[in-house]
């Protein structure tokens, strides 16, 4: 089993007791970070592991490259399987049976990652009740989940003193992972933090790849939505993020252009935005969200990882994204959304 500390920039860690941390500890024989967000992340039990992405390509359908290593030996998959879904305010109430069966098939297909958190609804307890009743499946799967405490006000000091007194307990230097949002909309983690984390040798792992689904051929020639239009949070967020950005007008240009790059390559929009962010610097893996049980993408996304986008593309992609508001003067630094 091994752990690895990472940071999410959108939850806030403070607040903590030590009674509480030990107890998270202990809940998972884990790790916890605190700070900007706080990841207490585990891998499968058995030893059977596969321990290179190509022993982990040969059992699975995914091909060598879907795999990456991170915080120096914990092999994942760069697509992981996002489980903010099941939090009941997706539009649908999660059932265990389904999303066991659901869990299960992902990771025989190859999708062995799982991120999670304390208040995405069963998430948590589904993974406990995956490993024991999918054990075989459960020992192949890395499992990040998220402690998120009550929001308060986050300095400088308090972060270090959290971040610190985490990575002295667990006798580590380097935090290894950062949840941030990247997408072709919310391209601020390019800005700065990429080269950072870069240099530091710090794996993103980015979520809001495909907006909550907005980003797909559903949504081409759509009129401007309201609120009853949206059966998810996910996608009443990401709208949120295209109205600051620039708007459902440039939204949709930013469709048209995605879905010819997409038909010249023989793949989908959503195949499109997560690939343009995988192939970003410092990227380790793009979390897409699964309404496990519901919805299942997992063969069109595993047409991510044939994908080879050229100059061409990204330039006619950045031809309109270029034209968007500058998030970081609109919303602030990466982060900053979830700061009030
Ligand atoms: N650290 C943080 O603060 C933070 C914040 C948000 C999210 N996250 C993580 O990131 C995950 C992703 O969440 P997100 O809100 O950013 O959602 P997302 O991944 O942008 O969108 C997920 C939705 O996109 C649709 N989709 C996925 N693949 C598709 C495909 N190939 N074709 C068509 N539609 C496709 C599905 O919608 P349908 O089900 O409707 O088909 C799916 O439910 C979360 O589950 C969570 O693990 C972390």
């Amino acid at each position: 089993m091994g752990f690895r500390m990472s940071l999410s920039d959108a939850d806030d860690c403070g607040g903590l007791t030590r009674g509480e941390m030990i107890k998270n500890v202990r809940k998972f024989g884990a790790v916890t970070a605190a700070g900007a967000g706080c990841v207490l992340t585990r891998s499968g039990s058995g030893s059977e592991v596969p321990r290179t992405p190509a022993a982990f390509a040969a059992s699975s359908d995914l091909p060598e490259e879907a795999y990456t290593t991170i915080g120096g030996d914990m092999k994942t998959c760069r697509i992981l399987n996002g489980m903010w879904q099941l939090s009941g305010a997706h539009g649908f109430r999660p059932d265990q049976k389904p999303a066991l069966q659901a869990m299960a098939k992902l990771v025989n297909k190859g999708y062995t990652t799982f991120d999670l958190a304390d208040h995405y609804g069963p998430a948590e307890d589904f993974v406990g009740a995956f490993e024991s009743q999918n054990r075989a499946e459960a020992d192949k799967g890395q499992f990040f989940t998220k402690w998120v405490p009550r929001p308060t006000r986050m300095d400088r000091s308090t972060v270090e003193a959290g971040v610190g007194q985490s990575l002295a307990r667990m006798k580590t230097e380097p935090i290894d992972l950062m949840q941030v949002q990247y997408s072709l909309l919310d391209q601020r983690p390019g800005q700065r933090m990429a080269t950072l984390a870069a240099e530091r040798g710090v794996g993103l792992l980015c979520y809001g790849t495909v907006l909550g689904g907005l980003l797909s051929e559903k949504w081409i020639g759509k009129p401007t939505p309201t609120r009853s239009d949206f059966t998810t949070v996910s996608e009443m967020k990401y709208y949120n993020m295209i109205r600051q950005w620039g708007g459902w007008p440039l939204f949709q240009e930013l469709l048209s252009v995605t879905k010819s790059v997409a038909d010249k390559h023989g793949v989908s929009i959503p195949n499109v935005g997560v690939r343009w962010v995988l192939d970003r610097p410092a990227v380790a893996g793009a979390i897409v969200g699964t309404r496990l049980g519901l919805t299942d993408h997992s063969d069109d996304n595993r047409r991510v990882f044939g994908l080879k986008l050229d100059d061409e593309d990204r330039s006619r992609i950045a031809a309109v994204t270029e034209q968007s508001r500058d998030l970081m003067t609109v919303i602030g630094d990466v982060g900053d959304e979830y700061r009030g």
